[in-house]
């Protein structure tokens, strides 16, 4: 690819790659040598620098830091089976990220420094890249209110920065999630829809009392009437009901997932039959009840696809078949899986190689 934007750079001298225990990730415990940074002063987007992994100097009163002016992205870079790198679904994810930094009224990173500063970023750091299925290079970009100001205000100042780390899948082994009736997660006019700090922080509480209660997660239901089904925790989330597989429909309360997307792309493709509706926490106890329900499961680009093996239920856990090669969420991880790698024909045009 040819490179439209001036990048500097300048390499690290000490890398900490031989740190890490490529047998053993965690997720989000390692960061890769180098990240870009990219400044927005005076109503422009400066030249872009990718610079060793280090900490930042923040002035306390960065606007921030007060008044939540943060938004991230989370994306993948697989190192493919003939040995080129394919940074998954480039593209939607710079789509989502504008609608995030619209809603929180926050700069707009250009698309060729969002692309560009990517590609240079994960080619300087291509080392860092897991070699063992199922692993990845996971990519954050990040923009923050940088302006060091603490009047309530639109920020004027933004500071953009992306950098990488190698993960495991996360949430290989079934969860139990637990619906949630009393917090909410997002509302109707909120801002669910767009990948911004606060969406998470706010999970925390809810989320932390599941833990307690012998949960992994929360399923968030609306907040209108917590009636119907919303997400899974920090996934988007999906049911197998009569051989159907089933999602809420996107909506400014829930996140339009990039695996979602991809998962109901390839479902119809392979000819299962899919639905994006409601679903309605007595429908679930219902399809329980008759074992209309198979599966039910998290889809997010960390996780891909989060079985879900127990939901409880206002008080009552509600057990789901097991978790086996034949589930219908199994095999469209494993189709993922083979696209990304190169193993399968990219049909969809998804794979950005650089
Ligand atoms: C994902 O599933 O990739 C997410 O967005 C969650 C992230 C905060 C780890």
């Amino acid at each position: 690819m040819e490179l439209l934007t001036d990048i500097n750079v300048r390499r690290t001298t000490q890398s900490k790659i031989a740190e890490v225990d490529f047998a053993d990730l965690e997720f989000g415990k390692h960061i890769s040598d180098h990240m870009l940074v990219c400044d927005y002063v005076r109503g422009e987007w400066k030249t872009p620098h990718i610079v060793p992994f280090g900490n930042l100097v923040a002035n306390p009163s960065t606007l921030a830091l007060h008044y939540g002016q943060t938004v991230f992205e989370g994306m993948k870079a697989f190192r493919m089976n003939d040995g080129r790198i394919n940074v998954f679904r480039m593209e939607k994810h710079y789509k989502r990220f504008v609608r995030s930094l619209e809603r929180m009224c926050m700069a707009v990173v250009p698309k060729e420094i969002f692309v560009e500063g990517i590609t240079r970023l994960v080619q300087l750091d291509q080392a860092w890249i897991p070699e063992q299925q199922g692993n990845a290079l996971y990519i954050r970009p990040v923009v923050f209110a940088s302006e060091a100001k603490f009047g309530v205000k639109v920020a004027e100042e933004y500071r953009f920065i992306i950098f990488t780390g190698p993960v495991p899948a996360l949430y290989a082994d079934p969860i139990r999630v637990k619906v949630e009736r009393d917090y909410i997660r997002a509302a109707r006019g909120g801002t669910g829809y767009a990948k911004c700090g606060g969406n998470y922080g706010g999970a925390f509480l809810p989320t932390l009392q599941a833990r307690q209660q012998g949960y992994d997660q929360v399923l968030w239901t609306d907040a209108r009437e917590n009636r119907f089904i919303e997400e899974s925790g920090m996934m988007n989330v999906f049911f197998v009901i009569n051989d159907t597989l089933v999602t809420p429909p996107l909506s400014d309360s829930i996140l339009d997932g990039i695996t979602r997307d991809s998962l109901l792309t390839i479902a119809r493709d392979l000819a299962y039959k899919t639905e994006e509706r409601p679903v309605s926490v007595e429908e679930l106890k219902n399809a329980f009840a008759t074992g209309a329900i198979t599966e039910a499961f998290g889809a997010g680009t960390a996780a891909v696809v989060a079985p879900i093996g127990t939901i409880g239920i206002d008080g009552e856990d509600y057990a789901l078949p097991a978790y086996t090669k034949m589930s219908i969420s199994s095999r469209l991880k494993l189709k993922i899986d083979r696209l990304r790698s190169g193993r399968e024909e990219d049909r969809f045009n998804w794979n950005y190689i650089i």
